[in-house]
């Protein structure tokens, strides 16, 4: 077990989580501030010992069902800007929620296949992979793979053929959606599927868009943070004009969280500032077992469970099924059947105004 980095997490509504602990230091709040107050005192009541016992109550946690959506959640993980930790999150955050007993299926649209690498999935040119249910039209079934060490999640993995799709697709018929049609073809039950898509805004992206509800964007917390997310916003707001009016951005997550510098939090500042409502409390802090797992074909869940990073990623999957709960029971009060958690964040003012505002003011 390692405490490399502390776990910045701010207050959850929720009945799990007392109210935050402000630190003599001033420093973030750990997860050794989480103890429930019925945790039994430390015997030895240091920072290693909090965060000892922090860990054994978060991972106590483990196996507790999350809320389950009431429909199937088809998350977009994408950022265009590269190395924001897209893949990190994404089979992180879907290792978490089947721990949580959700039913997760991730598909990695990215031709590097890393994400299909850190779950420990051959994905060797002669793979059946997501390239063949893309270009060729093979069922979804035909190429997912249960993911070995977590039960309850599997993979669509991607070989390089998947570096020559973009430009195939081109002269393919319906080359926007085929990713979608797949997906609804796809009759196994799942509560989550969580699509990784490479660093570019190309028609890999555009398909994940075409067949996801929700955008995830992982925000690496360093300078040029919000640079050209203007224009990943631009993408979400066209692909919505044009080709599925419920797509929405539903979930920032910080990344790579430093707690040690004022740029970290200064860039955490200023995005909670123009995404109040997206930007997940809870922030992945920089930990090296987190980029250690992938080199064992391991999330981070499996590698060191009781990592910061893998207590981190667990409580921001409890946050995103929390937050959708608490978006249907809303839904469900007003009267109207929604599609998970569109229901509120859809409704909310779009963002992409006055992110423009923001990057013209840099
Ligand atoms: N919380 C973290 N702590 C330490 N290292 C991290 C963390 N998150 C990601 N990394 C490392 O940062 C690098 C980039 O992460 P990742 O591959 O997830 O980004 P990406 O956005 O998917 O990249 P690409 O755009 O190339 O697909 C990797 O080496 C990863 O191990
Ligand atoms: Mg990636």
């Amino acid at each position: 077990m390692s405490f490399d980095h502390p776990v910045v997490v701010e207050p959850l509504p929720g009945p799990r989580l007392p109210a935050p602990v402000v630190q003599p230091t001033g420093v973030h709040e750990t997860l050794a501030d989480m103890q429930d107050s019925d945790t039994p005192p430390l015997a030895d009541d240091t920072p290693i010992a909090r965060a000892a016992q922090a860990a054994v109550t978060a991972m106590a946690r483990v196996g507790d069902p999350l809320p389950r959506p009431a429909q199937t959640r088809v998350m977009v993980v994408a950022n265009q800007k590269g190395g924001v930790g897209k893949t990190t999150t994404t089979v992180n955050l879907a290792a978490s929620l089947a721990l949580h007993g959700a039913r997760v299926l991730v598909i990695d649209l990215d031709p590097q296949g890393n994400a299909s690498t850190a779950l420990g999935i051959d994905h060797h040119a002669e793979v059946p992979s997501i390239y063949d249910v893309l270009v060729e039209g093979k069922p979804l079934a035909d190429v997912v793979q249960p993911v070995i060490d977590v039960e309850g999640l599997f993979c669509c993995p991607a070989t390089i053929d998947l570096a020559g799709a973009e430009i195939e697709l081109v002269s393919l018929v319906a080359r926007e959606s085929r990713l979608q049609r797949a997906i609804a073809a796809y009759e196994q039950p799942l509560d989550y599927i969580l699509i990784d898509c490479p660093p570019s805004l190309g028609l890999l992206t555009v398909n994940a868009m075409v067949a996801g509800r929700e955008v995830l964007i992982p925000i690496q917390c360093e300078y040029y943070a919000l640079e050209g997310l203007g224009q990943l916003l631009r993408n979400v707001d066209l692909v919505r004009a044009h080709l599925n009016p419920d797509l929405h951005v539903s979930t920032i997550l910080l990344t790579m969280y430093d707690a040690r510098t004022r740029l970290a939090s200064q860039v955490a500042e200023e995005v909670r500032n123009h995404f109040t409502s997206e930007v997940l409390r809870t922030s992945i802090p920089r930990s090296v077992r987190v980029s250690e797992a992938p080199s064992y074909g391991q999330t981070v869940l499996t590698y060191d469970p009781g990592s910061s990073g893998a207590l981190s990623y667990l409580e921001a999957a409890r946050e995103i099924a929390l937050r959708n709960a608490e978006a249907e029971a809303v839904a469900a009060e007003a009267g109207y059947a929604t599609g998970a958690a569109t229901g509120v964040y859809a409704q909310q003012p779009r963002m992409i105004d006055q992110h423009s505002t923001m990057e013209g003011n840099r």
